[in-house]
């Protein structure tokens, strides 16, 4: 069985960050996304990886490789326009085959391992096996109505939802989706929705069934979802001291890598502070990533994410997100890194190389 790994699509909701990175490779706890799901993959059985990208295929080349690092075997196909998942997979039929396939959206972070789903498709020769998860917020998912053990129905982002069950970003599909992708329109926002596709299986009374997931799931495909992966990724990083910390108090937990340095500060973990980076005169945490080469002087940091070398100082940050290289300067005062910041916290999603003083 291949994986098919979806990482086309054009990561608009990201926006500023999606102008420069592809929505995958975007850093959670100091390394891409794809990083995250790739090292999920490794540890299940499945070997062989299929990944879909859009025109960008070089930077995914260049990023992951042939995937042998993670004892991986990957192969690429481009879709040249996001015309929707239904429409990737058929770009990837060839390269897929004729057997049965585990599909996984590209910005997407799942808990738990896919074995007994894996052995439970295989025994019952499913023709889709769908993983469904409770949501707040329906009318943004593909919706599943089940009647006990059955799926009635799968409808995409519906206006008025039939349930609050979405389909999260794992699928088991036979070769029978590639008949039904066949058999289906465009959407009205004019995508091939592979929730149509699993609808026409419905309809030709194809065997597909449902799981509850039972971990947790995430679409990173937001700001905020974004900062919520690197709480739920954070949680699970043991604490580390590579660097050296002077002068300085840590509470909770704390990765610190080499060739960094913690100065007279107060750290509240759980706090990422990846190689190379300055911490001087602040407070940092709880649920901050600081990427590698990162410095932050005088400034107080709380849930944000500072991609590699971004810069801040002087500054009270919340739920923000710093791009590469980025430089942001304020007026919080760094003799007070342990007293409440002197002008109110800032939310800022400030992009690769941005500049705000
Ligand atoms: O996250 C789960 C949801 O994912 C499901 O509940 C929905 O039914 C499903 O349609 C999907 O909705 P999204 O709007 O979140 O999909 P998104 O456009 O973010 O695409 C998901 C991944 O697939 C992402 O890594 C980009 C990639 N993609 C997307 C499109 C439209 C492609 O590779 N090709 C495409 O044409």
């Amino acid at each position: 069985m291949k994986v098919l790994l979806l990482c086309g699509g054009e990561g608009t909701r990201l926006r500023p960050f999606t102008h420069s990175i592809p929505k995958q490779l975007l850093p959670v706890v100091n390394k891409p996304i794809l990083y995250h799901i790739l090292e999920w993959v490794a540890r299940t059985p499945l070997r062989e990886i299929v990944i879909v990208t859009g025109e960008n295929q070089g930077v995914f080349q260049q990023t992951v490789g042939d995937g042998s690092r993670w004892g991986l075997k990957i192969s690429y196909v481009c879709q040249p326009r996001p015309l929707g998942l239904a429409h990737a997979v058929l770009t990837a039929e060839t390269a897929l085959g004729k057997a049965p396939f585990l599909m996984y959206l590209g910005d997407n972070l799942l808990e738990e391992s896919p074995e007994e789903y894996l052995s439970d498709f295989e025994k019952k020769r499913l023709d889709s096996l769908l993983l469904l998860r409770k949501v707040p917020d329906p009318e943004n998912y593909g919706i599943a109505e089940i009647k006990g053990d059955r799926v009635l129905r799968v409808v995409e982002k519906p206006e008025k939802p039939p349930g609050n069950l979405a389909l999260s970003g794992l699928y088991l599909f036979s070769p029978a989706i590639f008949q039904s992708i066949r058999n289906i329109s465009p959407s009205a926002r004019g995508e091939l929705e592979i929730t149509d596709a699993i609808q026409n299986l419905l309809d030709r009374k194809k065997k597909v069934e449902y799981r509850l997931l039972t971990g947790w799931w995430l679409d990173t495909g937001s700001p905020d979802a974004l900062l919520e992966a690197n709480r739920r990724l954070l949680g699970k990083v043991a604490p580390a001291s590579l660097g050296r910390i002077i002068n300085s108090r840590v509470d909770g937990c704390l990765y610190l890598d080499k060739e960094s340095l913690i100065e007279n500060s107060k750290i509240n973990g759980p706090v990422y502070i990846g190689a190379g980076c300055r911490i001087k005169d602040s407070t940092i945490g709880p649920w901050v990533t600081v990427g590698d080469g990162g410095t932050v002087t005088g400034s107080t940091l709380k849930n944000s994410i500072l991609f590699s070398g971004a810069r801040v100082e002087n500054f009270a940050l919340h739920q923000s997100i710093i791009g590469r290289r980025a430089l942001l300067t304020g007026g919080h005062r760094p003799d007070q890194a342990d007293a409440a910041p002197l002008q109110p916290f800032s939310r800022l999603l400030l992009g690769d190389d941005g500049v705000v003083s």
